[in-house]
C-alpha cells in the first residue's frame, strides 16, 4: 500500500505528459506488488492520494489482496485470491457499474473494461477473470442516447464498436456471471466472454430492430452460432428476449445460478480454473475459440499442434508426474 501511496500522485507530478491510461496502467501494475489485507467482511475504501483508492472486498473463504479500482469511472476492478493461493491462482471481477442507465456501454465504460481486462492479462496473481452487472442488470445494451443522433459517415470513418472486440483478444479466459438484463450489446458482450453463467433472474435479448436498427457487435454472429439459426433468427427478428432457463435449454449459457450466489459461484469457478496450468488453460481457449472460426480438419490440425506444444512446458511434466505420484500438481504457468 505504501508502494500505491507514494507511487500514483508521483507518477502524475513527475510526468506531465503521461497520459490516463498510462497513470492507470502504471497504478495497476503498483497495485500487484501491494501488501495482502484480511478483513472478516464488508468493503473496504481506504484512500490513497487524490488520485485513486484501494478496494477490498472479503467473504469467509476468500483471502483478500488490496486492488486500484476508483481510479475507473464506470466499473469496478478487484483482485480476489483464494485461500491457498497458487501462482496464477486468483480472479480478476470486474465489476459493471453504471447503474443509473442500467449499465448502458458507453464508450468511457467499454474502455474502462478494456483496459481492467488488459490489467489483469499483464497480472500474473490473475488466472482468469469474470465480468459482472448489477443484480437488476449486466448491460442493457450501448447507450442510446450517445448513439441517437449519430449520422453514417461518422459511425462508418471511425468503425463504432470495433474496439469491443479487444476483449476477446484476452489468453485468458473470461467467465460472464448475468444477472438481470444482458440486451443488445450486453448481451453481445456477454457471448464475447469464454462462458456465460446466467443468474435464475437473467435475460438475454438483442432488441436493436425496436431502434431501427440491427446488432452491431456481433449479435447477428455469435448468438446463431451459440444457439442455432431458428433461434437466433426469432430473437433477432423479434426483438423478443428469452429467460435464463430458456437461455440454458439454447445452449447459450453454461449454468444457471440462484441470482443472489451468482458472482460467488462464478469466482469459485474461476479459482478452479485459475489452479490449473496457465499454459494448458490459454492453449485449450485458443483452440476451442479456433474451432468456430475454422474447418473440421483445420480445427483439428490446430488442436494437435497445441497439445503436442504442451510437452514444451513444465506444466505437462509437473501435472503427469503429479498424477503418477499420486499427489497435487503445483503448476507454475511456465
Ligand atoms: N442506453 C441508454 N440508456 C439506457 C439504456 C440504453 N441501452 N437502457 C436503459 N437506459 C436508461 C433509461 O433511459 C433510464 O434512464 P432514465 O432513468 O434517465 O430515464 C434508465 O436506464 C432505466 O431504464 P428504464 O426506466 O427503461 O428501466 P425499465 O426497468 O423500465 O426497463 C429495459 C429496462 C427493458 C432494459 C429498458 O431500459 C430497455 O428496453 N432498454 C433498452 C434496451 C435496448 O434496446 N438495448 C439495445 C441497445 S442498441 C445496441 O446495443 C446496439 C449494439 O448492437 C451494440
Amino acid at each position: 500500500m505504501f508502494a500505491v501511496r507514494q507511487a500514483a500522485p508521483l507518477l502524475a507530478r513527475t510526468n506531465a505528459r503521461i497520459t490516463p491510461i498510462a497513470l492507470k496502467a502504471c497504478a495497476a501494475s503498483i497495485s500487484a506488488a501491494a501488501p495482502t489485507h484480511r478483513i472478516d467482511g464488508g468493503i473496504t475504501n481506504l484512500a490513497c492520494g487524490n488520485d485513486c483508492k484501494i478496494r477490498t472486498l472479503s467473504n469467509h473463504s476468500i483471502r483478500t489482496m488490496a486492488t486500484l479500482s476508483a481510479s475507473y469511472d464506470h466499473i469496478l476492478a478487484e483482485k480476489r485470491m483464494p485461500e491457498t493461493s497458487a501462482k496464477g491462482g486468483g480472479v480478476g471481477l470486474i465489476t459493471l457499474h453504471r447503474p443509473k442507465a442500467l449499465n448502458a456501454l458507453c464508450d468511457a465504460l467499454f474502455e474502462d473494461l478494456i483496459h481492467a481486462v488488459n490489467a489483469f492479462e499483464e497480472d500474473e496473481d490473475v488466472g482468469c477473470v469474470v465480468i459482472t452487472g448489477s443484480p437488476k442488470a449486466f448491460a442493457a445494451g450501448a447507450d442510446i442516447s450517445e448513439m441517437s443522433t449519430q449520422e453514417f459517415a461518422n459511425v462508418y470513418k471511425k468503425n463504432m464498436f470495433t474496439q469491443w472486440a479487444d476483449i476477446t483478444k484476452a489468453s485468458k479466459p473470461i467467465i460472464a456471471a448475468v444477472n438481470g438484463f444482458a440486451l443488445g450489446g450486453g448481451c453481445e458482450l456477454a457471448m464475447m466472454c469464454d462462458i456465460i453463467l446466467a443468474g435464475s433472474n437473467a435475460q438475454f435479448g438483442q432488441p436493436e430492430i425496436n431502434l431501427g436498427v440491427i446488432p452491431g457487435a456481433g449479435g447477428t454472429q455469435r448468438l446463431i452460432r451459440a444457439v442455432g439459426k431458428s433461434k437466433a433468427m426469432e430473437m433477432v427478428l423479434t426483438g423478443n428476449r428469452i429467460n435464463a432457463e430458456e437461455a440454458f435449454a439454447a445452449g447459450l449459457v453454461a449454468k444457471v445460478i440462484d441470482s443472489d450466489h451468482l458472482v460467488e459461484e462464478a469466482i469459485k469457478m474461476g479459482f478452479t480454473i485459475a489452479e490449473k496450468s496457465g499454459m494448458a488453460v490459454r492453449m485449450a481457449k485458443e483452440a476451442v475459440n479456433v474451432a468456430e472460426e475454422t474447418s473440421l480438419a483445420e480445427g483439428l490440425r490446430f488442436e494437435r499442434r497445441m497439445f503436442h506444444a504442451l510437452f514444451a512446458t513444465k506444466d505437462q511434466k509437473e501435472g503427469m508426474s503429479a498424477f503418477l505420484e499420486k499427489r497435487k500438481p503445483e503448476f507454475t504457468n511456465e
